[in-house]
């Protein structure tokens, strides 16, 4: 007889009939019959404590998604202003105070909505990008719509390193010396023309991205982050992307660069946090928006315009959106946060989005590429 387990019950404690019921047709205790019944049990126990676990866990995750996405409101802005109560929306449009924002990439696109609207919470503008005459533009626009908003605009070319580059960052550094900078808004990106396998990616290509996406990142952070940290105020909105939450083939290079956004953002926020520097990070995971960039000109329920984007950002910040468990991110806009939050807590494997991307880039890489061909044949 096998020596019976703390977690058996002794067979004689165990009524016959029940014993009858258990092992039919056996009137005595069958240790190994009873063994891997209990085993049986055990594996079935486990699984259901298993199972109810990640049930509790996607519960807990589509409760905070729709709070987050629907239903909490975002922390107001004027938290990172200077003078709490002036140019918020109760003190009428375009009231403003001695408070900035300083935005990349400016003169349009997402970056273009981000300075007009928070122009409209009056924050005045510094305005950069590579083209003066639509900043000036942009800046003509503002005014009529903001009178009491100052604006300063700086043309840089983020793009060009060394020598070259010297004249628009000190231009950016002048403009921005002795303001008070509530918000920075690191919206410049570039992408690469077409999908184009990495081995054929030119140079320029690849620098240009490095250079706009990843290093002036950090240079024009490392220029506004000492002062928020000084008046112990800030609040820094990284422009990232899907393609660095999802690896993209054909887009490698921009896809590692906004992969290095989110983990530089998430590692920045978690520094300001346990610093207790009151400086607020967000990695803004973004999907298609209407844009130059996304070559998309209709919005729809997936693809939002410029302006319907930058409002529920800047309505709900704060909020994680669809990037729930991801901390110093966010996905805003309620469709990208849908698809957020199913991507992350339904798929099975990451492969399967790799192959379907993949397939993606190389069908959008052959349509580029015979327009191209038509486009060199009507020339
Ligand atoms: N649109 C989307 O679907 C989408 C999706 C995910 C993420 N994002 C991200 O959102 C951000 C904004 O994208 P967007 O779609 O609004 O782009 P966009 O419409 O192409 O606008 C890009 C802005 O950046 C400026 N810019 C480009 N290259 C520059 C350079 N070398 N130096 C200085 N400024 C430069 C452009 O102005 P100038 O030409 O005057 O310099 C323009 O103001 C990017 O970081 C992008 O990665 C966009």
């Amino acid at each position: 007889m096998v020596q019976v387990s703390f977690l058996y019950p002794s067979p004689s404690a165990i009524p016959s009939r029940l014993l009858a019921n258990r092992w039919p047709g056996t009137s005595s205790f069958d240790s190994s019959a009873n063994t891997s019944q209990e085993v049986t049990m055990v594996f079935f126990f486990v699984v259901s404590l298993v199972g109810a676990y990640h049930l509790a866990l996607l519960s807990f995750s589509f409760a905070r998604f729709i709070l987050s996405t629907f239903l909490l409101p975002g922390v107001s802005l004027r938290k990172y202003k200077a003078v709490a109560g002036k140019g918020s929306p109760g003190a009428g449009a375009g009231a403003a105070d001695s408070s900035w924002a300083i935005v990349t990439g400016a003169s349009d696109g997402i970056g273009a909505e981000f300075a007009k609207q928070l122009a409209k919470k009056g924050f005045n503008v510094v305005l950069a990008s590579r083209t003066e005459s639509k900043l000036r533009s942009l800046a003509s626009e503002i005014a009529a719509s903001s009178p009491s908003v100052e604006t300063k605009v700086v043309t840089i070319d983020f793009a060009t390193a060394g020598a070259k580059a010297e004249k628009g960052w000190a231009d950016l550094k002048s403009a921005a010396e002795g303001l008070d900078v509530g918000v920075l808004v690191n919206n410049v990106g570039v992408s690469h023309s077409m999908p184009v396998p990495f081995a054929e990616t030119s140079d320029a290509e690849i620098d240009s991205i490095v250079n706009v996406n990843i290093s002036s990142l950090l240079k024009v952070t490392k220029l506004v982050l000492p002062g928020m940290q000084k008046r112990r105020r800030g609040l820094i909105l990284n422009l990232g992307s899907f393609a660095g939450q999802y690896p993209t083939p054909l887009l490698a290079t921009y896809s590692g660069s906004k992969s290095f956004l989110i983990s530089w953002s998430q590692a920045l926020g978690a520094e300001q946090q346990g610093l207790r520097t009151g400086v607020d990070v967000v990695a803004l995971n973004t999907y298609f928006v209407v844009s130059a960039m996304s070559k998309i000109r209709k919005s729809s329920f997936l693809v939002p315009t410029p302006k319907q984007y930058v409002s529920s950002v800047l309505g709900k910040i704060g909020n994680s959106g669809g990037a729930g468990g991801r901390p110093f991110s966010a996905t805003l806009w309620p469709a990208h946060a849908m698809v957020d939050w199913a991507l992350a807590n339904l798929l099975p494997s990451e492969g399967w989005l790799l192959d379907y991307s993949f397939g993606q880039s190389l069908s959008t890489r052959k349509r580029a590429l015979r327009k191209a061909e038509r486009e060199s044949k009507a020339q």
